[in-house]
């Protein structure tokens, strides 16, 4: 649901006349392209064959007309977005985003790690769209851009050994350059996460929680990449964070900030954002204190990637050790 009242569901058989007229009307009020858009060949019949296999997203105005749609298809590993359209009349109401967005929650609850889209070069607008979204494009052939999503994962640790042993995982897909941002409340698994990071790198020192420091490097036992650990929870502010210099860290190191959000973005535009939270059933808890149960309750790991670097980069399958599937 927008502002606008806009809402979003999955399409039904009874919908394909009024997804055609969407297509072609959306088709009708963009510039014409050479090799043109395959668009206008939609019908009722290559409609309704998506309908019913991979299925179809539509937006509605809140009189139940069809303002917009998107077509699904299974692309393997990614969900394919197809024919993304929005009636000319209703544009800018934010009916392409609340689709993307649902195209994307269907990718995760079936399993995908990704979503993936054709744009066109000759409709920059366009492209510049979906990389606001978080799309890169991950290839070309001549005009014919594929941009792609990839989507946060999500993982059980049921133990601080779980939770290291994901750090640890994690560890292999590093580079220098790479920006980890942890958040979580107090007590969360931040540092236990960064040990986990620290092991699977293979660098010198042991990582613990840098109270009275701000920053920790661990060089690399090996030729890979250092570790910049740096516990944010203390410093006033960006200013106070570019103090440390971790531009220059990243040249050779990976950096991790924990408590780094709304703080540590601007480092890098590709970054990885992970949240973990404690559970207890299907709850998530916040820490109190003198809580005992801390070090049993379960975490959840969620992690976001953001910017190109994260494009087909694996992370799906690093994090859950081989095991491509279950995001949401
Ligand atoms: N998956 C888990 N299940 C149970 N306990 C865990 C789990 N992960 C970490 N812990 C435990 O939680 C406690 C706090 O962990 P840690 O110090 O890593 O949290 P933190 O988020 O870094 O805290 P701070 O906010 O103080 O920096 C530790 O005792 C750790 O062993
Ligand atoms: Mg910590």
């Amino acid at each position: 649901m927008s502002g606008t009242g806009i809402r979003v569901r999955r399409a039904e058989p009874a919908d394909v006349p009024g997804i055609v007229e969407v297509i072609h009307t959306a088709f009708a009020a963009r510039p014409v392209l050479d090799p043109p858009s395959t668009q206008l060949q939609e019908d009722a019949d290559s409609v309704g064959r998506a309908v019913a296999g991979a299925g179809a997203l539509v937006a509605l105005a809140p009189d139940d007309t069809i303002i917009g749609t998107i077509l699904l298809a299974d692309h393997g590993e990614r969900l394919g977005l197809h024919r993304v359209s929005v009636l000319p009349s209703h544009q800018g109401e934010g009916a392409a985003v609340a689709m993307a967005r649902a195209a994307e929650a269907e990718a995760s609850a079936r399993g995908h790690v990704g979503t993936e889209l054709g744009a066109r070069v000759e409709l920059p607008p366009n492209v510049e769209f979906w990389r606001r979204l978080g799309y890169a494009v991950i290839d070309r052939a001549g005009p014919h851009l594929t941009m792609a999503r990839e989507l946060p994962v999500v993982l059980e640790l049921a133990t601080a050994d779980d939770t290291r042993a994901a750090g640890a995982r994690l560890a292999a897909l590093l580079r220098a350059g790479d920006l980890v941002i942890l958040t979580g409340d107090l007590g969360a698994g931040k540092t236990t996460f960064t040990q986990g990071l620290g092991e699977g790198l293979g660098v010198r020192g042991q990582v613990t929680s840098p109270t009275f420091i701000l920053a920790r490097t661990h060089p690399s036992l090996g030729d890979g990449p250092g570790l910049v650990h740096v516990d944010a929870y203390r410093l006033g502010g960006s200013d106070e964070l570019d103090d440390l210099d971790l531009d220059t860290a990243l040249g050779t190191s990976v950096a991790v900030v924990e408590w780094g959000e709304g703080m540590a973005e601007a480092l890098a535009a590709d970054r990885l954002e992970i949240t973990l939270r404690r559970r207890r059933g299907s709850e998530s808890v916040p820490v109190a204190a003198d809580d005992d149960l801390a070090d049993t309750d379960p975490r959840e790991l969620v992690v976001t990637p953001v910017g190109p670097r994260w494009v087909g980069a694996g992370l799906a399958a690093a994090v859950h050790d081989g095991v491509v599937g279950r995001a949401n």
